[in-house]
């Protein structure tokens, strides 16, 4: 049984470079890549069992060197002129300057993410991108299993699909979240977790504020309408004093959540503030008790691309490099921007048990391979948060006294091959999905997201907290339904509960 589930978005020049296996710092790596042609399964199954980690193991010596030499073998042949001249740029420079994909220019790899998505003029969420969402919830106890309800679900998707292909001269995208599939229940489900929690930090004279909820990324904007639904109906005295703000980055989302504020099927909500601002430009400090919520948000956060000197362990971070023909380049220079450094120290700081890349092999094996002919003098790359992590430095200081309420992806299949961390890219070509091998990709036609490591997040997070601050911990989206949800609403005749059993590569960061 398969579920649509994933990101979509519609065809384009696919003009990537492929970056696999160790590099060499300041060496160029270029290849043409033809545009998508396979076609995958676009539906990977959400209720299917644990797939293989995003973390590939240490290789072992020998296929260690044999990467190395089938590498090398395949190395393409550069036809830019490498004397060029190429300005460094930033996301926010793009941003505020280019209504197109900027040429001849150097960029760490985390703005080219950032820009390729985030970008006003041609960022992938700043295009017609759209959520799915069913018109009204779906009655699940009607069907009689998950496959019935799944077969219902997906003629729906495919009729929403199916309009976005006819009109193709718009760039179209269709998601879904389980915010979406499982509405109302999965709002009220994080309603009824914040209301216990608020409760019981009232009880407990935590605090006597009123409840404050700060969500980010509200999409359509059904987990606000669900959650006050919730409070409203179940909690009229809270509801009362309740106050929502919603911060989302894209101004086409910002118009949408708005316009449902007013115009909701159920009456309005008076008590909504929705600022059109990413989170990661936030400044204001929040001093009272609040909860932050961000569901599947993390997952689009620019990620650093780092390497480490074979010998050394010295970290590179990687640079995109976009020449006058818009073909791409990754080179590696000494990690040195601010952000990735912190990253870089907070985690290298983490005590009981230390933390070590999975990209780094051991000291004694890296010896070992560099004694044998064509020794790498870089590792395998590792995607690494940086995003993330100022989100979660954001909340440290502008909200010292929230409880976060945080969900995304652990695993994805088709991840990009190679990396530690890597991400999902994809597009849509002819009706299927299409993953691809790189991240250097055209920008604004691609989805780019990424798999969260939750313990490791968390380890993070807590450290950017105020001393004092609540526990944090990871469950699974299980366990987060099985201790809130409305189980007789979301179960089918048969007993299978899409609220249980679906998105299982999902989890929760609660604090
Ligand atoms: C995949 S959608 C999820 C929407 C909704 N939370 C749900 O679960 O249905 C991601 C949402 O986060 C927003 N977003 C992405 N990056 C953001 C940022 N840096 N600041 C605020 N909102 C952001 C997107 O515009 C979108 O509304």
């Amino acid at each position: 049984m398969r579920v649509p589930w994933g990101r979509r978005a519609a065809p384009a020049p696919c003009r990537s470079l492929k970056t696999k296996g160790p590099g060499h710092a300041g060496q160029r790596q270029r290849q043409r890549k033809p545009g998508p042609a396979a076609k995958p399964d676009p539906r990977p199954d959400p209720r299917s069992g644990p797939q293989a980690s995003t973390r590939p193991e240490t290789p072992g010596l020998v296929k260690g060197y044999l990467d190395t030499v089938r590498d090398i073998m395949r190395m393409p042949l550069t036809t830019a002129d490498a004397s060029a001249p190429s300005a460094r740029v930033t996301a926010e420079h793009c941003a505020a300057h280019c209504t197109q994909p900027p040429r001849n220019v150097t960029m760490l790899a985390r703005d080219f993410i950032c820009d390729s998505l985030y970008n006003p003029a041609y960022g992938y969420f700043s295009r017609q991108a759209l959520i799915f969402s069913p018109r009204t919830g779906y009655d699940f106890p009607r069907f009689r299993d998950s496959a019935e309800f799944l077969k219902v679900m997906g003629q729906q998707y495919d009729e929403v699909e199916r309009e976005l292909d006819d009109v193709r001269s718009i760039p179209r995208q269709l998601w879904h979240t389980p915010t979406e599939i499982l509405k109302p229940w999965y709002g009220y489900a994080v309603a009824r977790h914040i209301v216990q929690q608020h409760k019981a930090d009232r009880a407990a004279g935590a605090h006597a504020d009123p409840l404050v909820i700060y969500e980010v990324g509200g999409g359509n904007g059904t987990l606000m309408l669900n959650i006050l639904d919730y409070v409203r109906e179940h909690e009229p005295e809270i509801y009362a004093h309740a106050e929502y703000n919603l911060v989302e980055i894209s101004p086409k989302l910002a118009r949408q959540q708005l316009s449902r504020q007013a115009g909701g099927a159920s009456s309005p909500h008076a008590n909504i503030k929705i600022v059109n601002r990413s989170i990661l430009d936030w400044t204001a400090r929040v001093d009272g008790a609040c909860f932050v919520v961000a569901m599947e948000v993390i997952d689009n956060l620019a990620h650093d691309v780092v390497r480490y000197g074979f010998e050394t362990g010295e970290p590179y971070q990687a640079v995109v490099r976009v020449h006058g023909d818009g073909e791409f380049e990754e080179l590696y220079e000494p990690a040195t921007d601010p952000l990735v450094a912190e990253y870089l120290q907070a985690r290298a700081a983490l005590a009981d048990p230390p933390y070590r890349s999975p990209a780094l092999p051991s000291a004694l094996y890296r010896r070992a391979r560099s004694l044998l002919p064509l020794a790498p003098n870089m590792t395998e790359a590792e995607f690494i948060p940086t995003h993330a992590f100022r989100f979660m430095q954001i909340l440290g200081r502008c909200f010292p006294r929230h409880r976060l309420v945080l969900s995304d992806f652990y695993r994805l299949p088709d991840t990009i091959p190679g990396p530690v961390d890597a991400p999902v890219v994809q597009t849509r070509f002819d009706g299927s999905m299409v993953p691809c091998e790189t991240y250097l990709v055209q920008p604004g036609w691609f989805d780019i997201f990424f798999p969260t490591n939750f313990e490791l997040l968390q380890r993070l997070y807590d450290r950017v907290r105020p001393a004092g601050a609540p526990r944090s911990r990871v469950c699974s989206q299980r366990e987060f339904a099985l201790a809130n949800a409305d189980l007789p609403r979301t179960a089918t005749r048969s007993g299978e509960n899409p609220m249980l059993d679906f998105y299982e590569n999902n989890k929760f960061l609660l604090s």
